[in-house]
């Protein structure tokens, strides 16, 4: 096997699993894209790396920089691993009541944890977030829920491996978080295949599954009004936090 330069190298071409036994309709297929084979242990790798290299490619990001971003736990490792191999510092503003174990991996990768309210899940972390990045305008504010790179990551890659490995795809199923992934792959699948279904799975209102959100709790993320979200998306799905972890 090949010895690679940088964790970046081994993040996507994640393998996909038939999962369908686990349904309870044996004549539907379910496919899973296993995204927690990524080095950081979640999907949010690929975003992480788009977003720190397109800040890099243009300027924002250089040696002595400090990034701070919110996160409920998956991006803040992602971001945290990638700023520890180039070298910056990051602080993450997160819930203060996500899982120990997301906590830990933030700081077994040296990032600087900042607590937001937990009762005031990701919408917190983001307020507390934007605030710290006005009050430092020398830190760099990645900002997923707006980053462009984010919902290009899926474009560019995630959709395209889905495609590559299964041409036959009939609906794509995903969380709604910042919606990049929904955003960058399903614009990718419809633009093969207009047919393809798109659904979101949120939270209700009122509930808290990490890292997801319901988009009538008001904030709406900038990225999913620039893809053109509430076209592209064909359905959404309600999880329970209870369910979502069975
Ligand atoms: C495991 C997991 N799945 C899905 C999502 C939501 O993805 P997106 O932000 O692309 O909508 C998150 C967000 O943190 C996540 O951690």
């Amino acid at each position: 096997m090949a010895v690679l330069s940088s964790v970046l190298d081994m993040i996507g071409n994640t393998p996909i699993i038939d999962v369908s036994a686990l349904g309870p309709n044996p004549d539907v297929r379910i496919l899973a894209k296993m995204e927690g084979q990524n080095p950081g242990g979640s999907v949010k790798d690929r975003i992480a790396r788009a977003m720190v290299l397109d800040a890099e490619a243009d300027g924002t990001l250089r040696p002595g920089k400090t990034i701070i971003e919110p996160s409920s736990g998956n991006t803040g490792i992602a971001l945290a691993m990638i700023a520890r191999e180039r070298g910056y510092p990051i602080k993450i503003v997160l819930p203060g009541n996500v899982s120990i174990e997301r906590r830990r991996m933030l700081e077994v990768f040296g990032a600087e944890i900042i607590d937001s309210p937990g009762a005031e899940g990701s919408n917190g972390a983001v307020r507390r977030a934007q605030a710290l990045a006005d009050e430092h305008p020398e830190w760099v504010f990645l900002y997923q829920y707006a980053n462009e790179a984010n919902p290009q990551a899926h474009y560019d890659t995630t959709g395209p491996e889905i495609f590559a490995d299964v041409p036959e795809i009939t609906h794509f199923v995903a969380g709604l978080g910042t919606s990049g992934t929904l955003m960058g792959v399903g614009s990718y699948l419809k633009e093969q295949n207009p047919a393809i279904k798109i659904l979101a799975v949120e939270p209700p209102v009122g509930e808290q599954v990490e890292g997801l959100r319901n988009l009538d709790e008001g904030y709406i993320p900038p990225i999913y009004e620039k893809w053109g979200g509430s076209d592209l998306l064909d359905g959404k799905r309600i999880v329970r936090p209870r369910e979502s972890i069975e």
